[in-house]
């Protein structure tokens, strides 16, 4: 009825496909731009895209109705809608494609909403905001370009003197590095430049600031190297900055990171677990898992609470808490998200049960606190156990989150679920723990060289009654950082704690023997 030969893609997909409608949803439209730029992410999101096609041959096979895959709160799901838009006078309302007879960006849009709202084509932002970290680099920019992981870029909507329109989002198609001079005149090297590529999801209206797409600075750009480049001088939407420029015109950058958890992969993959939890009131604070965030002391330790090994010397660990979304609950008037975050805490080696208390325990980071449907944080850890404690800010708010945590090394994340030890068979016989014991090694110095070097390879056994931990050994050193925890649940207080410290040779020899405690 729009138009004729319809079709879900017209050669093939790309970023310029959108164009964004009447709806204030430049915070999509730029997502779904990004998500056009590689075949792997909008095949997922556009399933059996060949298979949907309207296929003239066969006009039989045609029903009118489209899938869609969207990635909710950890699964996949198939969202089903007719080919029925909204238009006023013949022309599509909300997003479109430049192309009158391609449809996939108008029916994808249509299908999120239906996601979020049950059918509304009227939807608000919600996604994840990231601040810009100041320690952002240029590198570390293009290095997720290189590895392709979307990018889009925000500001607060007026259109500026220089062509930018303040409180719209942007994508990120690209990040080079672009080569200054003619490669013949000047004989040196030649100076590089380092310029991003945006996207106005308006598919018209862009920068016309330094680099835009008719500016002079160009001329100072080898035609060879535009080529590379892929500069156009269309009136698209697309164009050119420097990163300079684009730093002081944009507040915010939203990146989305593209975890490669295959085994085959060639770039870096991680390990990911997922763990699905809740924040549940109850009066009694054993049960409780509402607990608030670390100002409300009481009440902290009763969230729920994930313990997770870090096994290399040192590991790069991502951790996402998502909350559940809120936006069906609107027509309540409530949908907002809940202002959520965790802790971290290094913890003893052998910790099985849940903490109740804060006294050796470090912490050793914080996420950011914030109202955002996903909260992230990316952190350096060295080997040991540590203890997450998702939270709400407030205490006594209940909702259910999603923890994913990616490390190199699998990670055993798991949920502490007991309060103390299991009792035991033997207990009836041995006695039950009657006292519980936390104990922090944090170094031991001066000690004697084992070989012609001068160093030595220590490490440390502490145990007590038949429970027995052990550091890693630290290697070449006579003053040994160790930072070691233990927690002992003592049933015959009068035995000791037995902290010991090996060198590490053939043959276990000990330095000393020593009971802290007993
Ligand atoms: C071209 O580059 C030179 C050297 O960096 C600079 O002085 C000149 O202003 C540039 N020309 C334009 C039009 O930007
Ligand atoms: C955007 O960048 C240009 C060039 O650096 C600068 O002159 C202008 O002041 C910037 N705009 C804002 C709002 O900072
Ligand atoms: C992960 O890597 C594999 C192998 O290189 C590739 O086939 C797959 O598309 C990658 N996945 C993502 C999400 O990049």
């Amino acid at each position: 009825e729009l138009c004729e030969d319809p079709r879900l893609f017209v050669n093939g997909i790309s970023s310029h496909d959108l164009h964004q409608g009447k709806l204030g949803n430049c915070w999509f439209v730029a997502a779904c731009s990004c998500l056009a730029l590689r075949d792997s992410l909008w095949q997922k999101v556009i399933p059996k895209f060949m298979e949907q096609e309207w296929d003239p041959r066969q006009p039989e096979k045609y029903t009118g109705m489209f899938h869609f895959n969207f990635w909710c709160f950890g699964e996949w799901i198939d969202v089903v809608v007719d080919d029925r838009l909204p238009t006023v006078n013949g022309e599509l309302i909300f997003c479109h494609s430049k192309e009158r007879n391609e449809f996939w960006s108008a029916l994808l849009e249509k299908a999120y909403a239906k996601c979020y709202k049950k059918g509304d084509p009227r939807y608000s932002r919600g996604e994840g905001v990231f601040p810009m970290a100041p320690s952002l680099q240029k590198q570390d920019l293009r290095r997720r370009r290189k590895q392709q992981q979307p990018l889009t870029a925000r500001d607060f909507e007026t259109e500026t003197a220089m062509g930018l329109i303040q409180g719209h989002a942007y994508s990120v198609t690209a990040i080079r590095k672009v080569s200054l001079g003619e490669r013949l005149l000047s004989c040196s090297k030649s100076e590089k430049l380092f310029m991003i590529r945006l996207r106005n999801p308006w598919g018209k209206k862009e920068w016309n600031g330094a680099w835009s797409d008719e500016s002079e600075e160009w001329t100072n750009v080898s035609d060879k190297e535009r080529r590379k480049i892929g500069l156009t001088m269309d009136n698209d939407g697309e164009f050119w900055m420097t990163f300079e420029d684009w730093c002081k015109n944009f507040t915010d950058v939203d990146i989305c990171r593209l975890v490669n958890t295959s085994f085959f992969s060639i770039h870096k993959t991680w390990d990911k677990k997922i763990m699905c939890g809740a924040w549940r009131k109850n009066p009694d604070p054993l049960l409780n898992h509402a607990g608030g965030c670390f100002n409300n002391r009481a009440t902290f330790l009763q969230n729920p609470q994930y313990v997770f090994d870090v096994k290399k010397a040192e590991d790069k660990v991502l951790i996402s808490l998502q909350q559940k979304d809120q936006r069906i609950h609107k027509k309540e008037g409530k949908g907002e998200n809940f202002v959520i975050g965790f802790e971290i805490f290094k913890v003893e080696d052998n910790r099985e049960c849940r903490m109740h208390t804060m006294h050796i325990q470090e912490k050793v980071a914080t996420s950011a606190y914030i109202d955002m449907r996903t909260v992230f944080l990316k952190v350096l850890l060295k080997r040991g156990r540590y203890v997450l404690i998702p939270t709400t800010f407030s205490p006594g708010v209940e909702t259910e989150f999603m923890l994913r945590v990616f490390t190199d090394v699998p990670s055993k994340l798991r949920e502490l679920k007991l309060n103390k030890p299991k009792p035991e068979c033997l207990d009836m016989l041995r006695g039950f723990p009657k006292r519980v014991s936390q104990i922090r090694i944090h170094a031991a110095e001066g000690l004697e060289s084992q070989d012609q070097s001068g160093g030595a390879n220590p490490y440390l056994i502490v145990s007590c009654e038949n429970a027995k931990v052990r550091s890693p050994v630290q290697q070449g050193t006579v003053n040994a950082v160790f930072n070691t925890q233990a927690i002992f649940y003592r049933r015959n207080v009068k035995h000791p704690i037995v902290v010991q410290l090996f060198h590490t040779r053939l043959l276990r020899k000990p330095f000393f023997s020593r009971s802290p405690c007993g």
